[in-house]
């Protein structure tokens, strides 16, 4: 990883930021870009959570569009995280690169950086290039609108495989995703092709293998998805195609569906949407 220094002077003192990346080149180009993005003077700023703050802009040297997103503080814990370097930039840096590496579909993450002023920490953020998948919600709605024609249901129903599939590949590969509400999915093409990029990656882990209690939870978040485009029969369509892809389960596929169903349901009641 290549990381770089600059101090910044202005009227009543100077910051520094610290950038790293392993493109050096695009890192360096995209370095003037960030005193705009900082003072939101550039781009265009995106939804996001209550912790976050997300730009979209396009940088004149590289020709590319990226996002820029800052992680702000939710609390002591992250202050005290953020002292002892453990930044959720970084973390969602290096969960995209192992992400890539292991061949699903993710924005690449091209730096993360940190600004400073004096000695405190005023700013951390991540840069990733855009992709263009659309947010599940949006892509469902908009592409099956109802009433849908049989060749539409046809498509959504290789579209929910698809993504049972590719869930599926992520689980085998013992990848789990801190955060996989269908908000953390952006979607692109239709039917078998369906491309799903996953983002927010700050909690994103390899393991050898992956714990039951993992997979458990990741298949409830995306569970939670409550349109009315998604029928329970999609539903089973989907754990169906999870487990044709990991075999292994299928011995105990009504225990896991069961389970699945049921902590939905719990934390629907605690969290009801
Ligand atoms: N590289 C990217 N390409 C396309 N869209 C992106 C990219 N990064 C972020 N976004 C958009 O910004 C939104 C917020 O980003 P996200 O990383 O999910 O932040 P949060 O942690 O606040 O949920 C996403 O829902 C998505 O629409
Ligand atoms: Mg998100």
């Amino acid at each position: 990883m290549t990381k770089i220094l600059y101090k910044k002077n202005f009227t009543f003192g100077y910051f520094r930021v610290i950038l790293y990346s392993y493109n050096l080149e695009e890192m360096l180009k995209i370095k003037d870009d960030l005193i705009d993005l900082f003072e939101k003077k550039k781009g265009a700023s995106v939804k996001s959570s209550s912790f976050t703050s997300v730009i979209k802009f396009a940088n004149n040297e590289t020709n590319r569009v990226y996002y820029y997103k800052e992680f702000l503080n939710r609390g002591v814990k992250d202050i005290l995280k953020n002292l002892f370097g453990f930044y959720r930039a970084k973390k969602a840096f290096k969960a995209g690169h192992m992400l890539l590496r292991e061949n699903f579909h993710t924005p690449r993450p091209v730096l993360f950086g940190i600004k400073k002023k004096y000695f405190f920490i005023s700013k951390i953020f991540l840069i990733t290039e855009s992709v263009d998948g659309e947010r599940t919600y949006e892509y469902i709605k908009k592409y099956y609108k109802m009433p849908m024609s049989s060749e539409l249901i046809k498509e959504k129903r290789s579209m929910i495989c698809a993504a049972g599939k590719e869930i599926g590949r992520l689980h085998k590969s013992g990848i789990f995703h801190g955060d996989l509400r269908v908000g953390n999915i952006l979607i692109s093409g239709a039917g078998d092709n369906t491309r799903f990029f996953f983002i927010d990656n700050e909690r994103t882990v390899k393991k050898n293998r992956l714990p039951e209690k993992y997979r458990l939870k990741n298949l409830v978040q995306l569970n939670m998805l409550g349109l009315s485009h998604i029928s329970r029969t999609d539903r089973l369509r989907f754990i169906l195609s999870y487990i044709g892809v990991n075999p292994g389960l299928s011995e105990t596929k009504k225990t896991l569906i069961r389970k699945i169903v049921f902590l939905t349901n719990k934390r629907k009641k605690q969290k009801p949407s």
